[in-house]
């Protein structure tokens, strides 16, 4: 058996040192990025006379960077702070570079992001590949050395590059792929996040060794919104689609599930727990869409969890998967550093209380995650060590309707 599990152990080292080798080479997203990004609760807020603490302009970037160094937001891990579509003027300038909407960004962006900086954080900006935004501002089309450059210039650390307007199929994987290369040139580095096999999708099937090769996390799926039928939506499009998206994600490129919405209107305490442990298990990128300024206790609990975060971060970098569906239940583990699995059960039923899922340990791991005995600690809803099992227990689980009980199990 100790045999079979180095025979194990070494596969794994070697599929992921093979995920690294191919990975986008800017030495960035080791592990899945984490910040704070505007666009779920913000949206496009162009009107800062009439709303001038939630209009997207430089003061709620500042806000949010000042909350997030006296908070704990940034000590917990989260960096970025994440300006979204919708900050550009209409026009570019006389040079033809993007410029940001004078009114609501009267500093600039450069001053914008050298106040990020000073507080210890790093900033990220929005464009798209095609000639116009979503939300149809300027895109880069046509212009992707010269956007690169200039946010190089301003001191960016991040880009989001939308898909929309993009033309054809060629013209969107041209656009991604020039985009990357643009932004290698210019020395900095800059993380690159792609929505392309979201756009792709519908009509080809994204190839995704290319595509690592040129992003360091790529949306496949819709936008998050507010509500436990996106979160349930986002997870089962997951679920079916692990076979090929879950052995691509590795350091350097992730697939990302989209912003976390803890802390805003649409999730139960519950749902909100299923959120933070998914994304933990899917190794997402973890961008919070919230007002930091105004978050609940316990919102602020989860989204700051450690154990939770460290299980997010975990270095090995591999993705989680869903190893069985039962009815309602719904079981998925993911590989750790250190013989170690996280462990996740998700009650999907949303009618009646509490219930309870028993499965034998030998699901977890192949057969090898508590063999010949491992630990076993609750991490979420609430951390509570389990004690000490055999390779031969089952483990009883009591998860309350849409919420999820996250667990580490450790092998000894
Ligand atoms: C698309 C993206 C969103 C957001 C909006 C902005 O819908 O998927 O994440 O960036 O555009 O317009």
């Amino acid at each position: 058996m100790a045999a079979a599990r180095r025979v194990l152990r070494w596969a794994l080292a070697a599929t992921a040192a093979l995920a690294a080798a191919l990975a986008l080479d800017n030495g960035l997203a080791r592990t899945p990025p984490m910040g704070w990004l505007h666009w779920e609760r913000f949206l496009c807020g162009t009107d800062c006379a009439a709303d001038p603490r939630r209009c997207v302009s430089e003061r709620l970037f500042v806000e949010m960077a000042d909350v997030m160094v006296a908070e704990g937001w940034r000590d917990a891990g989260y960096e970025f702070v994440c300006i979204d579509d919708c900050w550009m003027a209409p026009t570019r300038d006389e040079r033809g570079r993007l410029q940001a909407d004078p009114k609501r960004f009267p500093s600039g962006i450069r001053r914008l992001a050298d106040y990020v900086h000073s507080r210890g954080l790093k900033l990220g900006i929005y464009s798209d590949v095609g000639n116009k935004t979503c939300a149809g501002f300027p895109g880069s089309y046509n212009h992707y050395d010269l956007d690169a450059q200039t946010f190089a210039s301003w001191g960016v650390d991040l880009l989001k590059f939308d898909g929309c307007n993009s033309g054809t199929l060629e013209l969107l994987a041209e656009g991604y792929r020039r985009m990357s290369l643009a932004l290698n040139k210019t020395g900095r580095s800059i993380v690159y996040s792609c929505e392309w096999p979201f756009y792709l999708r519908p009509l080809q099937q994204p190839n995704y060794t290319e595509i690592k090769q040129y992003c360091n996390h790529w949306r496949n799926f819709f936008d998050v919104y507010d509500s436990w039928s996106s979160i349930k939506s986002i997870l089962d499009w997951t679920a079916l689609h692990q076979d090929s998206i879950v052995k691509i994600a590795g350091p350097g490129g992730w697939n990302d599930p989209d912003m976390l919405v803890i802390g805003n209107f649409g999730l139960s305490w519950d749902q909100a727990v299923t959120q933070m442990a998914m994304w933990a298990i899917m190794a997402a990128p973890l961008f919070m869409s919230n007002d930091l300024r105004r978050i609940s206790p316990e919102a602020k609990w989860l989204l700051q969890n450690k154990e939770t975060i460290a299980i997010n971060q975990d270095p090995l970098g591999k993705q989680g998967y869903q190893i069985t569906k039962d009815k309602n239940f719904e079981l998925w583990e993911r590989p750790l550093a250190g013989q170690a699995y996280a462990v996740a059960v998700l009650n999907q039923q949303e009618i009646g209380g509490p219930q309870n899922f028993t499965f034998p340990l030998t699901f977890l791991g192949n057969g090898l995650a508590c063999n010949p005995a491992c630990s076993v600690r609750q991490i979420l809803p609430a951390s509570r060590d389990w004690g000490v099992y055999s390779w031969v227990s089952s483990l009883s689980v009591e998860v309350n309707p849409t919420g999820t009980v996250l667990l580490k199990v450790v092998a000894l």
